[in-house]
């Protein structure tokens, strides 16, 4: 069956602090939540089962806002997970604002919400990929690491050559930490 999606930007309603809620995913929300990265530039798509996946089996590490009345599309969302490798990390996959609601610190809302879940709290440290030229991320991470005295590094982790054969600028690996107080 083919999937009508509405252009997400279309749809999107401007910000309001206090109608906004933010709550864990469910899979009933991959359709909105693909529209939304759709519309969101420059974040890679990836496909509407990896939203489901996302939305579903990482709801615990992962973050929706919505407009109290639920019409339109999604105002933001985080999808983020714990590595296997380092289970004291919550990794950043995609962090999208709808255009309308860009600038008013929905964003830094709703990581901050995210990492103060009771049940993330024994995480240390976050991680996320950023490209040189995506400001506004940069900004949007480097706040959230100053307001809680945290200290913030960058690496190059995935190369545009070697990793990306050419056809996506290089992800540097941010690392922000500690989380909540404590060891790095
Ligand atoms: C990146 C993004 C999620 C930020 O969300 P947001 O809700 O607009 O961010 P906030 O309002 O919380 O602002 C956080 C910081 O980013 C800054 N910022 C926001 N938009 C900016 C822009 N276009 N250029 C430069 N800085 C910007 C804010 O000024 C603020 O920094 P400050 O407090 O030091 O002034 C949003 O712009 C977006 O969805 N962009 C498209 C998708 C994307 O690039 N995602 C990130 C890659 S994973």
């Amino acid at each position: 069956m083919a999937l009508s999606l509405a252009t997400g930007a279309a749809r999107a309603r401007p910000y309001d602090h206090d109608s906004t809620t933010l709550r864990e995913p469910c899979a009933g929300d991959g359709p909105a939540i693909h529209e939304l990265i759709a519309a969101s530039p420059p974040l890679d798509r990836n496909s509407l089962y990896c939203n489901l996946l996302q939305a579903r089996d990482f709801a615990a590490t992962s973050i929706l806002a919505e407009a109290a009345d639920k019409a339109g599309t999604p105002l933001g969302w985080i999808s983020g997970y714990v590595p296997p490798t380092e289970p004291q990390t919550l990794f950043v996959w995609q962090v999208a604002v709808a255009a309308a609601a860009r600038g008013q610190g929905l964003g830094l809302r709703m990581l901050n919400a995210l990492v103060a879940r009771p049940a993330l709290a024994s995480l240390r440290r976050l991680r996320t990929t950023i490209t040189a030229d995506n400001a506004a991320s940069w900004a949007l991470f480097e706040h959230f690491a100053r307001d809680r005295g945290a200290h913030l590094t960058r690496e190059p982790l995935f190369l545009k050559d070697r990793h990306f054969a050419g056809r996506h600028e290089t992800e540097h690996l941010v690392t922000i930490g500690p989380l909540h107080g404590g060891a790095r």
